[in-house]
């Protein structure tokens, strides 16, 4: 038996989503823990792509049992989406597939509705969320004040806390952002009929983790978002609303840290980010749009085209310390075949010292932080279809070496493409 937690070390969008799928293989259990349908993974069910935000990415392997922690926030009429989606295809899901923590939060239309309102009245200074309500439903259950999974199965009690929580919020969406006000009865009978669909899916997520630890199944912690975008570790207030590193597996299943037994810290060979906030080695020039075009940088989740640079070594050495990584998992290594020379940003410079292991915590510090870069040769050689290790161009070698020697850690998987077979695995996980 093992325990292993996929976790991005960036700011998302480093192909967890295919390391997962990868892994899941052996796995019998998948878990999310954190974050919502703000996140998006890509999957071909039956020859057709399709983009999935809240099933984990393990579901399309027969005996994986997917698991959404109480951590995550769950959108229940996407969740639906994607579960009908799914079984279109022919793929049935059932209670031991799929189960779903009844005390996870809801994101209702008020979330949503304030997410968006909130980043048009910030004007230039917003965010860049994704719009889905993730922000306002964590909030919510801050305050204690959110509606969870289990709420919808109870259509009284779900009328009186909504008739009491939408005075508040209709109050701010009226009189502050001018938008329209909600109806408690409207959505307590939509979010009634969303639980009595769910309902066959809901159960102690906790429990049965433990009873998949006692009968010795291997567990995979699926992480979404990336460390930077952590609302404590992150580049702050550019964040998400929640807790993106691994330390957050514990809240969000209901596990205890002991039974974590490897991180893997899953990192793109150059870094891209979606959404406002600093990004050093940002690359705002034609090679930042080769690399987007090349890579297909656009969000899964909302289509924006993502923001490329270079590979920053101290923005990683800096996941490693957080989320305590055993290894690390280099993807998208194809897309830098072709380039003359590549550069990795090692330290940055800042009052004339070099800082390898930590990055400015506050937002405006980051304009006088500069990156220190080395540069190294490139290759032109098709890398795709290299299945083992020493195949591949010295360069390429090269590169992967001087990445796992900045970050002290050994390189476990070297990911050639965007198939499952286009992976090279170095080191045993399961
Ligand atoms: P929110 O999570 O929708 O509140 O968005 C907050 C910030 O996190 C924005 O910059 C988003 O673009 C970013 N973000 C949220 N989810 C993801 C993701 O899965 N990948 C990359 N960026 C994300």
């Amino acid at each position: 038996m093992a325990t292993v937690a996929i976790i991005g070390t960036q700011w998302g969008d480093e192909g967890k989503g295919k390391i997962i799928d990868l892994l899941a293989e052996k796995a019998q259990v998948v878990v999310r823990f954190q974050g919502g349908n703000n996140a998006g993974h890509t999957l071909v069910v039956n020859g057709k792509k399709h983009i999935f935000h809240l099933i984990p990415s393990g579901i399309l392997h027969d005996s994986t049992i997917c698991m959404i922690g109480n951590g995550v926030v769950i959108d229940p009429a996407v969740l639906i989406e994607e579960i009908e989606k799914l079984e279109e295809n022919g793929i049935q899901i059932h209670k031991e597939k799929l189960v779903i923590s009844p005390r996870a939060h809801v994101i209702m239309p008020y979330h949503r509705a304030l997410d968006v309102a909130r980043e048009a009245r910030k004007g230039k200074g917003k965010i860049g969320t994704t719009g889905r309500g993730i922000g306002p439903c964590y909030e919510d259950k801050i305050a204690r004040s959110g509606i969870r999974m289990e709420d919808l199965l109870d259509v009284e009690f779900l009328l009186e806390k909504l008739k009491s929580l939408l005075e508040e919020k209709n109050f701010l969406l009226e009189h502050y952002y001018h938008q329209r006000p909600f109806s408690p009865e409207r959505i307590a009978e939509e979010y009634a009929s969303y639980g009595q669909r769910l309902a066959p899916f809901m159960d102690d997520v906790s429990i049965r983790l433990e009873e998949a630890k006692n009968k010795g199944k291997n567990i995979l912690f699926e992480g979404a978002q990336g460390t930077h975008l952590d609302v404590d570790h992150g580049t702050y207030p550019y964040v998400t609303s929640s807790n993106t590193i691994s330390g957050n597996i514990c809240c969000g299943s209901g596990i205890g840290p002991l039974a974590i037994e490897q991180i893997i810290g899953v990192a793109k060979a150059y870094t891209t980010r979606v959404g406002g906030g600093p990004f050093p080695t940002e690359l705002e020039d034609p090679l930042g749009s080769w690399f987007r075009e090349k890579g297909g940088e656009f969000g899964a989740t909302t289509g924006r085209p993502r923001r490329c640079g270079w590979f920053d070594a101290t923005m990683v050495r800096v996941a490693k310390r957080i989320n305590g990584l055993t290894s690390l998992a280099i993807t998208k290594l194809d897309v830098l075949t072709g380039l003359e020379s590549i550069k990795i940003a090692k330290n940055y410079q800042h009052n004339n010292e070099k800082v390898y292991n930590r990055t400015p915590s506050k937002i405006t510090d980051f304009e006088t932080w500069e990156p220190e870069y080395i540069e190294l040769p490139g290759w032109k050689e098709d890398i795709r279809k290299i299945r083992r290790y020493s195949e591949l161009p010295k360069e390429a070698r090269n590169y992967i070496e001087t990445i796992e020697e900045m970050m002290e850690i050994p390189v476990s998987i070297v990911s050639v493409g965007p198939g499952r077979e286009e992976t090279i695995v170095l080191r045993k996980i399961f």
